[in-house]
């Protein structure tokens, strides 16, 4: 009986021509595969698209978010189900060289145009995050009201592209994206039914924290993030590193780990391209070929198992790769004799000062353009060196100079989360940076250290007074500091 309905089977497919790239691999026909739910009970395609920072030295994680939804789009995705957040201040900036424009590879078109302005601004929050996966309108704060409004049998997609550190992702706007919170969104997704299986892709330095040791199995989510949970990552196409931006860029145009599952989304068939395949692909080249230098581990969690499903599911099919028939796999060995890799990347945390220092080289002497990248230049150093000395001072101050930045840096063993108290986490956070300023989006590295605090069992009365004595005399204070150059408040 099976055998007689999968010749029926195999007929009315080849009629239809969906067998015509047939790959050579047999797949017996079962009556399961006969009773597959009609088109229309399949349920829909879903995406989230997160930029997670500001300013023109950030250029590149906009321009990742922009290329993706390109991709999308490519794939036959309509516009009602792709939601994007960006804060939009890259392609009008005053300092964009091509005006309107956003580039996201050295030779690369536009991938501005079109762009849904979902979230923009002030309206890419945390909150409207939250809001958009859950579906709920009702708690959205400004924005296009778009929302997720999905079922059980529908497939998301969610990709963030910005600066993190451990159990942290950055926003354009406080608060920050605490790892917790969103494990726990995803949580409330799957309880309500809210879709069939989610595949989830994260670029931001220490981004493996965001899953690891909290990720649980059985919530049908499978995750890729850039890095593991103690490196950066990467960013590619950065002024002076090779492969450069074309002349007129001083600042990075996309990052490693995100370029690489775009570019290799863009020439496969994404019919027979599995999650896996891209997985093994994207590390490879985040990698830098795995060399290491100036490149990140891949990783990937939860329900591991989704990684054998083909990626038009969650990206759709550009019916121009039909007949690529099977992954394409980059040829390796980049590197030279000595093992150095030809390609070079810029370091997610020191994209900033590159863009400042090529902006300064460039700019006419005594122009106001580069007296103000000078400035930046040299405030940015000095906001690193207060930010770095005071979370020092304050595990000297709580553990005693020898044990202090041990204490700090520790590192739990690989399966456990950072941190088993979240709200403490955030309430050292706040104790920090109410004396000592902003972390902004480089102090995010030393969310490790607020961690291990916390797991130290500190209490928050304790760690105000430590942090009012360690900043105390510093020069900055309390006051945030915000680049001149990069059209921040634009
Ligand atoms: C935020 O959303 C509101 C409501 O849609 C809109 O009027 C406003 O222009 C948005 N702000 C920005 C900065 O995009
Ligand atoms: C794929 O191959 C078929 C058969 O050769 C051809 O008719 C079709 O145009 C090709 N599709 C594309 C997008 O090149």
């Amino acid at each position: 009986m099976g055998r007689v309905l999968g010749v029926v089977l195999l007929f009315f497919l080849g009629s239809v021509g969906v067998v015509s790239g047939w790959d050579g691999r047999i797949v017996m026909p079962t009556e399961e595969r006969v009773k597959e739910p009609e088109p229309a009970e399949e349920g829909q395609r879903w995406a989230v698209l997160v930029a997670g920072s500001a300013g023109y030295g950030n250029y590149r994680h906009q321009a990742d978010v922009c290329h993706a939804y390109q991709v999308l789009k490519k794939g036959g995705m309509k516009d009602e189900n792709i939601v994007v957040f960006m804060y939009d201040d890259i392609a009008h900036n005053h300092i964009n060289p091509r005006q309107g424009v956003i580039i996201n590879h050295p030779d690369g078109a536009d991938v501005y145009n079109g762009v849904p302005k979902d979230y923009t601004g002030k309206n890419v929050t945390v909150n409207n995050l939250f809001a958009v996966l859950l579906g709920d309108k009702e708690a959205l704060k400004g924005g296009s009201g778009k929302v997720v409004n999905s079922g059980p049998n529908d497939h998301i997609f969610v990709y963030y592209s910005d600066h993190g550190g451990p159990g942290v992702l950055g926003m354009p706007t406080t608060p920050n994206l605490y790892a917790d919170d969103l494990i726990s969104t995803f949580k409330k997704m799957h309880e309500a039914k809210r879709y069939k299986e989610m595949v989830i892709y994260i670029e931001a330095c220490e981004s493996g924290s965001i899953f690891e040791g909290l990720l649980p199995e059985g919530l049908n989510i499978y995750a890729t993030t850039a890095a593991n949970a103690v490196e950066s990552s990467w960013g590619t196409y950065c002024p002076g590193m090779f492969p450069a931006p074309p002349e007129e860029f001083d600042t990075c145009l996309g990052d490693l780990y995100s370029v690489a599952w775009m570019e290799d989304a863009e020439i496969e068939n994404l019919k027979k391209e599995t999650v896996r395949d891209q997985y093994l692909i994207v590390k490879s080249r985040t990698s830098n070929h795995n060399t290491y230098k100036t490149g990140s581990h891949v990783m990937e969690f939860g329900d591991l198992k989704i990684n054998t499903e083909e990626l038009d599911w969650y990206l759709g099919f550009d019916p121009a790769n039909e007949n690529v028939t099977g992954p394409i796999i980059p040829r390796e060995n980049f590197a030279n004799s000595l093992g150095d890799p030809k390609e070079r990347h810029v370091n997610q945390r020191d994209a900033d000062l590159i863009h400042y220092w090529h902006r300064y080289h460039k700019s006419k002497e005594g122009s106001t353009a580069k007296a103000e990248a000078g400035l930046d230049l040299t405030r940015a150093v000095s906001h690193r060196m207060h930010i770095d000395n005071s979370v020092e001072l304050v595990g000297k101050l709580l553990f005693g100079v020898d044990a202090g930045p041990t204490i700090l840096a520790a590192v739990r063993p690989r399966g456990l989360p950072l941190v088993d108290d979240w709200s403490c986490l955030k309430r050292m956070v706040r104790a920090f940076e109410s004396s000592c300023g902003e972390l902004t989006q480089y102090g995010m590295k030393h969310m490790r250290a607020f961690a291990n605090i916390c797991n130290a069992g500190v209490d928050s009365s304790k760690m105000g007074t430590v942090t009012a004595e360690a900043c105390a005399l510093s020069a900055f204070g309390s006051q945030t500091w915000k680049p001149l150059t990069t059209g921040f408040s634009a």
